[in-house]
This record gives structure tokens, C-alpha cells and sequence, in this order.
């Protein structure tokens, strides 16, 4: 397989579009200190961004998530570190890459929703509702993507492309 030489979303439209979410994401967390946790490792060039576009005071947090090998979801979610979170009471944003089948948010999300946050949303940078398995409906989307195996800006493919400042296709 091999990266499209073409985007499908270029850099500087990533970049308006985090800017626009940092300022709808400002006007609803306004004065709530809100704790953004990240999926590592596909999320952490975007919440970089997004916490940078979001001028009000928050925390930041990672979280560790796994359900893929290469290109396959291999359909179980394996979390790490959602013990040491100190999330009670706190109003909690799930920064993600991408949602696809949806298992990786709905595990994380049901594992957060037990640690009884204030409040408890969800940011995809991407979301492709045509693969979706389990129902999750994220609060805050970039861009909503046909059925495409994409990689840059934090996501990869087999490790690799998360470098690519632009989102592309992995073509056969
Ligand atoms: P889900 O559990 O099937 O929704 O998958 C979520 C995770 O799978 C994401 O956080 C990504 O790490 C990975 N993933 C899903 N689709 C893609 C893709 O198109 N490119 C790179 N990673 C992906």
C-alpha cells in the first residue's frame, strides 16, 4: 500500500477547522476548567493543536488505546493508564484521531462514564459513520470521511506517516 500523493484534506484546512473547533469548543467550556484526555498515540498531534486553539484554562491528559494492526481492526480495545485518571467530577473531553467502528470511544467512554465525571464529551478529528459497529454519536467532528484507510497528521499505518501535515489515503 502506499500514501495518495494527493491530500484527501489538506494542512491548511486541518488547521481552519481545529481553529473553529477551539472556538465552539471555548464558548461551551467557558469557566469549567475542562480536562482534555487524549487517545495516544493518533490524537496527539491534534490535541496539540486543539489545546492551543482553546483560549481558556484546562488540563491535559493521555490516555492509551489499542484495537488495530496495519490496516484491520482486530475488534477488541485494550486501555491503559484509565486507572490513574483523576477524572471524578471534572468536565472531561475525549480528544480522538478517528472514530470508525466506534469500539475504541464506546470502551473508553463506558471506563470514563463509571469514574463519574461532571460531564463527559467526545472529539473526533475524523469520523467515518459508514464502518460504524457500535453507536457513538461524537459532540465535536472535523471532518466526517467516506470508508478510506487515511494516515498523516497523528495517523499512521503500522507506525508509520503520522509525520504527514496533511490527511491522505492509503492506496493499494
Ligand atoms: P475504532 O475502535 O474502530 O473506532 O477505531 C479507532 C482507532 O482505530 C482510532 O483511534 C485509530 O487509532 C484507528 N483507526 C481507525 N481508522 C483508521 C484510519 O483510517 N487510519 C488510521 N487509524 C485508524
Amino acid at each position: 500500500m502506499r500514501v495518495s500523493e494527493r491530500p484527501l484534506i489538506s494542512a491548511a484546512a486541518v488547521a481552519a477547522r481545529v481553529e473553529a473547533l477551539g472556538c465552539e469548543m471555548a464558548g461551551d467550556y467557558a469557566g469549567k476548567r475542562p480536562l482534555l484526555l487524549a487517545v495516544l498515540r493518533g490524537a496527539s498531534l491534534f490535541v496539540a493543536d486543539l489545546a492551543r486553539a482553546l483560549p481558556i484554562e484546562l488540563e491535559l491528559d493521555f490516555i492509551q488505546a489499542r484495537s488495530y494492526a496495519g490496516t484491520r481492526s482486530t475488534g477488541s480495545v485494550a486501555l491503559s493508564r484509565a486507572e490513574d485518571l483523576e477524572v471524578t467530577g471534572r468536565h472531561v473531553i475525549v480528544v480522538e484521531d478517528i472514530v470508525d467502528t466506534g469500539r475504541t470511544a464506546a470502551a473508553l467512554l463506558e471506563r470514563l462514564h463509571g469514574l463519574s465525571p461532571a460531564s463527559l464529551a467526545l472529539c473526533a478529528l475524523l469520523d467515518k459513520p459508514s464502518r460504524r459497529v457500535v453507536e457513538v454519536h461524537p459532540n465535536y467532528t472535523g471532518f466526517s470521511i467516506d470508508d478510506h484507510f487515511v494516515v498523516g497528521y497523528g495517523l499512521d499505518c503500522d507506525g508509520l506517516h503520522r509525520n504527514l501535515p496533511a490527511i491522505h489515503v492509503m492506496e493499494a
